[in-house]
């Protein structure tokens, strides 16, 4: 059995193409850890597709967002404005769908799913001090998680936290990771649709518990069409231009 592991679509119809065609025929099974919605131009088209691959899903903070769920005051003004959008453009159905979605984290198939943090769904986790105490309380010795942006992850083993960086070569590539037995993992499939860490193609990952693999993925997608797309719905320009620079 091997998942498909997607991470912070962000509305981005384009990316998220190019990534499933990319690895058709090589996984099984969905698992999604959030943030179907916000900052992309296409809410509706990511909700949808994301919906029909029947994912095991838990929500992420701007799918709470755009649902009404958590208060907009919390986000900076250039979010705020793509959430208001993103509430104005988005489908009864596909509202819905975002709303009813579990907060993380969810345990399953032997692994912990989160959207930021184990200890809090919200919470950002970029460097091995915030890592430790989800290494240690997860209920499972691997654990993915989004949020970030930022593919990779940590590593803990014998009271060490090493951070794990995969850089998977130019083109639609990818790097595995081999998981050890006695190690626990927190594990960052990256996003597919506004990468953060530098490297714009979209960042997913596929995971193999036959074979204890993790292939870290990178699929280079047609970025202007999307940032195109964006102009035309007036999404604030940082938005626009993040997406070639991939932070
Ligand atoms: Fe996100």
């Amino acid at each position: 059995m091997r998942f498909l592991l997607l991470s912070d679509i962000h509305a981005n119809a384009t990316a998220l193409d190019a990534a499933l065609r990319a690895v058709e025929g090589r996984w099984d099974s969905v698992l999604c850890l959030g943030d179907l919605v916000d900052y992309g131009p296409d809410p509706n088209e990511a909700t949808e597709r994301v919906k029909a691959l029947s994912p095991i899903i838990i929500r992420g903070n701007h799918d709470k967002a755009v649902a009404g769920l958590t208060d907009l005051e919390d986000f900076n003004p250039i979010a705020k404005i793509a959430a208001q959008w993103t509430t104005q453009e988005i489908l009864p159905d596909n509202l819905k769908y975002i709303a009813q979605l579990p907060a993380g984290p969810i345990s399953v198939n032997g692994f912990t799913m989160v959207h930021g943090a184990v200890q809090d769904e919200d919470e950002y986790v970029f460097v091995p001090g915030q890592a430790i105490e989800g290494l240690l309380e997860s209920p499972t010795d691997i654990t993915f998680f989004g949020h970030t942006h930022h593919q990779g992850g940590f590593a803990y083993r014998a009271g060490q936290v090493a951070l794990i960086q995969m850089r998977p070569e130019p083109g639609p590539k990818f790097t595995v990771l081999q998981l050890e037995a006695g190690t626990r993992y927190l594990l960052n499939p990256g996003s597919i649709g506004q990468p953060r860490d530098g490297d714009p193609r979209a960042a997913f990952a596929i995971v193999d518990p036959d074979h204890q693999t993790v292939e870290f993925w990178r699929v280079p997608y047609d970025i202007a069409a999307v940032q195109k797309r964006m102009e035309l719905a007036a999404l604030p320009r940082p938005l626009i231009e993040r997406l070639a620079a991939g932070r």
